[in-house]
């Protein structure tokens, strides 16, 4: 019935935005539903504090009386933007000092978290003064020092004179073009019968899809390069690109546009808020950066522009990929084709006598080594040539679809020749290594550089051998769980069909994330170390500085898509979901249910398997005028809409058009 409602609703009212139905999945939105926020709690006080008409979910009045009394407000989640409030009484001399973290663990009336630059002192940021003479009434943050993520807000009393502010808010300043940001175009929702809070599953979805919303951000609040001095503390307000709103690596820092990161942060952003403008503008940046003599482009966006990654530089051409099949822009493939062809060229210049690529643009997502005929860079290559057919056929450049298909079948070959190690049953990490990386491994399997079914299912059980109980360490980058990286090998269990092994990994490492105090127990971390600590890249770039981490990096927000994608089982094979697949991971679940809108109208898939009554029954909607197939999780007797039943295995795929469908298998 709602789906009749929005759909009326949407045309009369000419929205191109469709909403998700409501339920009881709604209650774990972290989206606040109004763009100015408030904290609800005080979480730590020092020195003399007096707190007034402190009401429920809101905090009254607060004076602080003498030099470095202070007060740290909670949001209760991530939040980022200008802070504002009201002086009600103040003296010429009186003054506050604000600082900011995502983390409790850096609450400092003197030093926000880091967001500048890493510095080994872990307090390079330092507070944001407000001088004396305070206003009377109401005072607003200066744009530049936009803090873009945060969940705690110190404000310390710089003066010796007593100082009373009340109704301390903060402007949500990440997806401007927004209004209702609960308003999702997407849903899931499940119960985990086994973490022990049953709700986990529904709750990373929404963290994730939040995590991302928070990476979503004006043009000209991008952090400015280089750092600006420790006594000014930070700045945020330099030009991200093209146009905005533009997506990011991160709500606090870098604040700047990273590919890699795209290639997970972009599917949660399509099941979620099928927000896919940001994604445009920050492609349509990358491609505006390439070097127009070679056809490389640069690793991030400005105004960091770091150029010199070969992998980051396949990831923008796989973000096409993406916002094309989402979107179904095909009119913006063809105004970027000479570029995007352009930038392939120059990947395949690098292959070599070998028939691989040599890898020598060596910044990565961190990790170590990465160079000369490496596994993961050429994994991503295949993806590269494999996506380039899909877009060629689009817009007709058949001839240049026929190469791409010859040159990626052979190349297949290749790869399992050279990295192929029979003796572990995993890919190496080059040509003269025995070690087997996280990153390369979980991508041949997902971009199915796999030779066959036994071969994945090696990759998927060999990569356990990394994991501890907070998830898998990755060999490349010592010490260190990248849930970016995580976010891939996640996938790659549930695409070979080892379903239970992808909800362990999930449950370990992203279940760490969520409920450990050291985070913002919200959005998601950028990495941790292999003992859970927030010394993330500490030797490797970050200077021992674990007040740099970000708490809110999209490329961390893997299970949101693959909840969708894998055990809602709901995936579009061609752009907007002209077509799609239904291929539900029962994944020890009971059931679950979930879906998304794109233009063409709604796609929900709600599944349950009572495993008293051996029945396993599907819903299906999808737009009318799609067509699409259902793949069964199940062996037995299969009735579809009622009639014709029909004996089944496991795998079998039964074709379906659009509109609503149900599907019932007696299991035998
Ligand atoms: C808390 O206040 C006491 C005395 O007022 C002071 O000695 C101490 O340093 C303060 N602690 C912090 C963290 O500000
Ligand atoms: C304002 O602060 C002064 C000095 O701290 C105090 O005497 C006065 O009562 C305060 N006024 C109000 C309205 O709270
Ligand atoms: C302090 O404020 C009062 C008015 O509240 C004003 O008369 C006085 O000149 C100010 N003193 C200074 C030093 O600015
Ligand atoms: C407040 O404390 C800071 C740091 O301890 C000091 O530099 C400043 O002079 C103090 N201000 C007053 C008015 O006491
Ligand atoms: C294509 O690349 C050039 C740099 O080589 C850039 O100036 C131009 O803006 C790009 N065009 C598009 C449509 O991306
Ligand atoms: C080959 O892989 C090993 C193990 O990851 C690494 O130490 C080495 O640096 C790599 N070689 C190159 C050229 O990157
Ligand atoms: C890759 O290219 C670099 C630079 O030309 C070269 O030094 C290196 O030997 C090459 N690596 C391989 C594996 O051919
Ligand atoms: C692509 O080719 C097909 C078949 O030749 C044709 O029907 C279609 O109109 C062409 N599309 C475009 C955008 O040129
Ligand atoms: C296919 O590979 C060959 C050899 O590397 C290369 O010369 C050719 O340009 C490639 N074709 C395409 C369409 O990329
Ligand atoms: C994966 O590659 C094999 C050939 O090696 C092919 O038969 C199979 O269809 C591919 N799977 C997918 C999902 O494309
Ligand atoms: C169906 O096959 C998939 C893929 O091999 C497997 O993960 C799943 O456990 C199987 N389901 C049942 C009920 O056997
Ligand atoms: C399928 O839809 C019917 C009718 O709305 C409902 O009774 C049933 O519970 C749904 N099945 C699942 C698995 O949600």
């Amino acid at each position: 019935m709602w789906l009749q409602y929005t759909a009326v609703l949407a045309v009369l009212a000419g929205l191109a935005h469709s909403s998700a139905p409501a339920g009881p999945w709604d209650a774990f939105n972290y989206a606040p539903s109004s763009k100015t926020v408030f904290p609800s709690t005080i979480r730590e006080q020092n020195g003399s504090v007096a707190v007034a008409d402190s009401a429920v979910g809101s905090v009254g009045a607060i004076t602080l009386s003498g030099n470095w009394s202070w007060v740290t407000l909670d949001f209760g989640k991530e939040v980022g933007g200008l802070i504002s409030m009201n002086f009600n009484n103040v003296t010429n001399s009186s003054a506050v000092a604000l600082s900011f973290t995502e983390s409790p663990i850096f609450i400092r009336p003197w030093s926000s978290d880091d967001s500048s630059t890493p510095s080994s002192i872990e307090h390079y940021d330092g507070v944001m003064h407000v001088l004396a003479p305070l206003p009377s009434g109401l005072w607003t943050q200066d744009a530049m020092m936009l803090r873009g993520g945060f969940r705690f807000l110190t404000i310390a009393s710089n003066s010796s004179d007593d100082v009373t502010f009340s109704n301390v808010s903060c402007a949500i300043s990440f997806m401007p073009h927004v209004e209702r940001l609960d308003d999702y175009a997407g849903y899931f929702y499940t119960k985990d019968p086994v973490s022990s809070d049953e709700d986990f599953l529904t709750k990373i979805w929404y963290a994730g899809a939040y995590t991302v919303q928070t990476n979503t951000v004006p043009l000209n609040t991008g952090r400015r390069v280089p750092a600006v001095s420790s006594a000014v503390g930070w700045a945020n307000d330099a030009a991200l690109g093209a146009a905005g709103p533009i997506i990011v690596d991160g709500a606090k820092r870098d604040r700047a546009v990273w590919p890699g990161d795209m290639g997970i942060a972009v599917p949660t952003q399509f099941v979620s808020t099928n927000d896919l403008l940001p994604t445009k503008n920050a492609l349509q940046t990358m491609f505006a950066g390439m070097n127009p003599f070679t056809g490389a482009l640069p690793e991030s966006g400005p105004p960091l522009s770091q150029q010199g990654s070969d992998t980051y530089h396949a990831w923008t051409l796989i973000g096409v990929h993406n916002y094309w099949l989402y979107s179904g822009d095909d009119d913006w493939i063809r105004s970027i084709w000479s570029n995007y062809t352009k930038a392939v060229r120059f990947l395949v210049g690098k292959v070599d006598s070998s028939g691989l690529v040599n890898i020598t643009r060596l910044r990565d997502w961190a990790r170590v080594g990465g160079g000369g005929h490496n596994a993961e860079g050429n994994a991503l290559y295949y993806k590269v040539l494999k996506n380039s057919v899909d877009l060629a056929n689009a817009i007709n450049e058949t001839a240049l679809a026929d190469g791409w298909v010859a040159n990626a079948t052979i190349f297949k070959e290749t790869y399992n020749n050279a990295f192929w190690l029979a003796s572990i049953g995993m890919y190496r990490d080059n040509t003269t290594t025995v070690l087997a990386p996280q990153d390369a491994n979980s991508m041949a399997v997902l971009f199915n550089l796999t030779l066959n079914a036994s071969q994945a299912n090696s990759v998927s059980k060999g990569l356990t051998v990394n994991w501890n109980n907070l998830g898998a360490v990755a060999p490349e980058l010592p010490d260190t769980i990248s849930p970016f990286i995580g976010g891939l090998e996640l996938q790659a269990h549930f695409e070979s069909g080892n379903d239970d092994r992808a909800m362990d990994l999930l449950r370990r490492e992203w279940g760490y994330m969520l409920y450990t105090n050291l985070s913002v127990e919200s959005t998601l971390l950028e990495g941790f170390t292999s003992n859970g600590s927030l010394l993330y890249r500490a030797t490797v770039g970050y200077s021992r500085d674990a007040a740099y981490i970000s708490h809110a990096h999209g490329w961390s927000s893997g299970p949101t898509s693959a909840l969708t994608f894998y055990v809602v089982g709901l995936r579009v094979t061609a752009p907007q979901g002209r077509s799609w697949i239904v291929a539900p991971h029962m994944s020890g679940l009971g059931g679950a249910e979930g879906g998304f809108a794109t233009p063409l109208g709604w796609f929900g898939v709600q599944w349950s398997m009572s495993r008293g009554e051996y029945i396993f029954q599907a819903n299906i909607t999808t737009p009318e005028g799609t067509e699409g197939s259902f793949t069964s999780p199940v062996a037995g007797s299969a009735t579809v809409d009622g009639e014709s039943s029909m004996s089944i295995v496991n795998g079998t795929v039964i074709a379906l058009i659009g509109g609503s469908h149900t599907i019932e298998i007696a299991i035998s």
